[in-house]
């Protein structure tokens, strides 16, 4: 598969890295013989890097994820986690953890965006993963800590990149205009930009997308099925759109989209994936992916060539936006 730089790094990714949310039982339980052999497939299918975060079910996507990645040659793949909430034991455990993870609720997360917050993530990071570092980090959804990630997270971040411990550092977030913040006024390397540059919404191209060209930064592109609408070849009214029941009107666009999709031979979840690769800031897409079968299908898109014509038909029919870049 083939690898892209962040820019100003040393850090190559494959194009389509392994999104570990899902195997912190994200929704739904997964069971740990399929989650590590979700991992075994992806590695299988050439993919090297790995997303995770102590969100992801209270430190149960970190421990898996280290576990898959332990008999691995440390040097050949690149595996990131997030800062920002730190696992605490929760006082009055009630059973099931309450942010959409099926694990039990043993702790809960404190927002915690301080430099001495940062470092004891970063090692509790590295505890449960049995990982010896991080290849890049992420201040994880500051949305409501601003101030703090940029005055305190992000600092700490670069001393360890500049120490070399870390290789990358950023932010990770579901909007676009407080990235590209962080990629003008940090010293952030690259963003996790989810949800904000797909086929249903190129919003990033008026903030983070530009920004990263002039800087010359990075984006990873998640997110890129807006939580599901886009992840069928014929979208379906109990899909989501950022993990809301989708409006009628992005129901109809996606489906407009998936129309023209057939007509040329490809499908929607094929351009979904394709369309982010081809702004020249983007780096890496990653995707959810829970089981072996979906690392099969997910990799399948990734190799798919996009047919001729495809997003000129699209751009003609204003389905997406002019000045996305595709070619
Ligand atoms: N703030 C942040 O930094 C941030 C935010 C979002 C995501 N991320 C990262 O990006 C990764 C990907 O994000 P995501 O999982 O939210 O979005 P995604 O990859 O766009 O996947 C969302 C939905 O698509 C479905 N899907 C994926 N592969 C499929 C397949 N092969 N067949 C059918 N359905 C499929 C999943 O279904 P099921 O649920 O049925 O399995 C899921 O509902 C995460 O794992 C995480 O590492 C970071």
């Amino acid at each position: 598969m083939r690898h892209r730089t962040i820019l100003g790094t040393s850090v190559a990714l494959t194009e389509l890295g392994f999104g570990a949310s899902v195997i912190g039982n994200l929704g739904r339980p997964t069971p740990d013989s399929e989650a590590q052999a979700a991992v075994d497939t992806a590695w299988a299918a050439g993919i090297r890097y790995f997303d995770t975060a102590p969100h992801y079910g209270l430190g149960l996507s970190e421990r898996r994820l280290g576990t898959a990645l332990a008999r691995r040659p440390r040097d050949t793949y690149v595996v990131s986690s997030k800062v920002g909430r730190l696992l605490v034991p929760n006082p009055r455990p009630q059973g099931r953890d309450p942010e959409g993870f099926a694990v039990p609720d043993d702790h809960v997360r404190r927002w915690d965006f301080s430099r001495d917050g940062v470092l004891r993530s970063i090692e509790d990071t590295l505890t449960r993963t049995g990982l010896d570092r991080l290849d890049i980090v992420y201040v994880h959804d500051p949305d409501e800590h601003w101030q703090q990630a940029a005055a305190e997270a992000i600092p700490a971040l670069a001393e360890l990149r500049d120490q070399g411990v870390v290789g990358a550092i950023g932010a990770g977030m579901n909007q676009s205009t407080m990235l590209a913040r962080f990629l003008r006024e940090t010293a952030a390397d690259v963003v996790m930009l989810a949800g904000r540059y797909t086929l249903l919404d190129q919003g990033a191209l008026d903030d983070v997308l530009p920004t990263a060209i002039e800087l010359g930064k990075s984006v990873v592109a998640v997110g890129v099925f807006n939580s599901g609408l886009l992840s069928r070849e014929r979208p379906t009214t109990n899909l989501t759109y950022d993990y809301q029941p989708a409006a009628p009107e992005l129901l109809a666009r996606a489906e407009a989209i998936a129309d023209v999709c057939e007509a040329f031979g490809t499908t929607l979840p094929a351009a979904a994936v394709a369309f982010p690769l081809h702004h020249p800031a983007v780096v890496n897409v990653t995707l959810g992916m829970r089981t072996p079968g979906q690392v099969v299908r997910n990799t399948t898109l990734h190799d798919r060539p996009v047919p001729d014509g495809l997003w000129e038909e699209l751009r003609a029919r204003r389905l997406i936006r002019l000045d996305a870049p595709t070619g």
